[in-house]
């Protein structure tokens, strides 16, 4: 059996940021708390949103304090503020940093005592209504049902699953995204991918979320070299945000792999952004996966626009090209050494990061199931790649 789970609405458009405080009063609320980055202080956004909200007799409180991706304190902050404005509804209007902050705020505002390691198994979680509208192409995070926090006491990131942490609307308006940065649009796209190929790839794979995945790759892989190229295509930046929302029900339907597990710990360690972090280590993992996923695997290389004909073993191994050709085109790989430049730390490192991905999620449900040393060759394959490439 298999299921879909996703947020009741979904708007989708340049300019249907102006629906907000329309979605609010649907979900019978009266005061937003807005987590937001630093975007919300450029205009015309701010005014948008204000006259959206205030038009409907709505008020609003805002948090913006979130520079990083978000930890235990962020959080532990943005519910004291939460507490103290007495808001019924959490809005979140930036990257996945600032949705998964808002996805937590909306549940431990309701659950004082809860820990993230029980929120999976929880039978009804409680939050407040939430909106998603990103601003990043992105997690899908607007769509799933996972949140990312660093726990600092702890040093790993947090990451439990449940259908309520999807969010009751997603707001996708791409001219929130026209003023990503370059190697921004090219880390949050490269993870989108990412997304839609683990979730089709996953052993949890349906019929449901091989709809969404495959749909997914063809948009991103049309999309995301143009959007890099000439940030101000809107339509291409609507591509992707439909794309990564896509992705994000794939994913939150199915799972992520092995690229997200060894992610996930290689991150934490050293501060390297999400998306550039799995789009390091996707090639190396599509490598040690491509003889037993052949079909799968030609099928992507296929909607990525793969022009190789012949026998399915070719096909398939050309996706391990066309997803290093987007590491080259994009300087994945430049800027993955500035943030790995020392060797030594790293080689002393592995037995932690090996030790960190086989304890989180992601693992069983690969279709080959890796060794501790399967993952300590891919480690050490981008490391070798970093310190040896020759990358245009
Ligand atoms: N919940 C999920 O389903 C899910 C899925 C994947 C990743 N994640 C988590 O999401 C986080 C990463 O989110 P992200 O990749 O969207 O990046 P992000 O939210 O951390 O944003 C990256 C940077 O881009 C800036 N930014 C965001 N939107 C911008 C815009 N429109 N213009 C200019 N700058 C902008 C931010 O201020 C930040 O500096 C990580 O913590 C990751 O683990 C969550
Ligand atoms: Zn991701």
């Amino acid at each position: 059996m298999s299921s879909l789970f996703l947020p009741r609405i979904i708007k989708l458009g340049e300019g249907c940021l102006t629906e907000v405080g329309k979605i609010a009063k649907e979900l019978k609320v009266n005061h937003l708390f807005i987590v937001t980055g630093s975007l919300l202080s450029r205009e015309p956004f701010r005014t948008i949103v204000e006259e959206s909200i205030h038009k409907l007799g709505l008020r609003a409180t805002y948090f913006s304090n979130i520079k990083r991706e978000p930890t235990t304190e962020h959080l532990n902050a943005a519910l004291v503020e939460r507490e103290n404005c007495g808001a019924d509804c959490v809005v979140a209007i930036g990257g996945g940093s600032v949705i998964d902050l808002a996805k937590a705020v909306s549940v431990f505002s309701l659950n004082k005592s809860l820990r993230f390691d029980d929120i999976p198994a929880k039978d009804n979680l409680e939050r407040l209504p939430l909106i998603a509208i990103p601003t990043t192409a992105g997690t899908g995070s607007e769509a799933t049902k996972v949140m990312v926090i660093t726990d600092v006491e702890k040093k790993i990131k947090k990451n439990p699953g449940h259908p309520n942490l999807i969010p009751d609307a997603a707001i996708l308006d791409p001219i929130l995204t026209v003023s990503l940065p370059k190697h921004i649009t090219a880390y949050t796209g490269m993870d989108a991918l990412a997304h839609a190929m683990e979730a089709y790839l996953s052993k949890k794979a349906s019929p449901m979320s091989d709809l969404y995945a495959l749909e997914a790759i063809r948009m991103i892989g049309e999309s995301l070299p143009i959007a890099y190229e000439n940030g101000n295509d809107v339509k291409a930046r609507e591509k992707m945000l439909l794309g990564s929302c896509y992705a994000g029900l794939a994913f939150s339907n199915a799972s992520t792999n092995l690229a997200h597990a060894t992610a996930r710990p290689l991150g934490t360690m050293y501060h390297i952004p999400h998306g550039l972090c799995v789009a390091l280590l996707l090639p190396f993992v599509i490598e040690y996966g491509l003889e037993v996923s052949t079909d799968r695997y030609s099928t992507v290389a296929k909607c990525l626009g793969s022009t190789v004909t012949g026998r399915k073993e070719e096909i398939a191994a050309d996706l391990i090209k066309i997803v290093r050709g987007f590491n080259s085109a994009f300087h994945i790989w430049e800027d993955g050494l500035g943030y790995i430049e020392h060797v030594e730390t790293f080689e002393a490192n592995l037995a932690t990061l090996i030790a960190d991905a086989l304890s989180g999620n992601g693992i069983d449900t690969n279709q080959k199931i890796p060794t501790a040393t399967d993952i300590e060759k891919i480690y050490k394959d981008l490391l070798l790649e970093l310190q040896n490439g020759v990358w245009n």
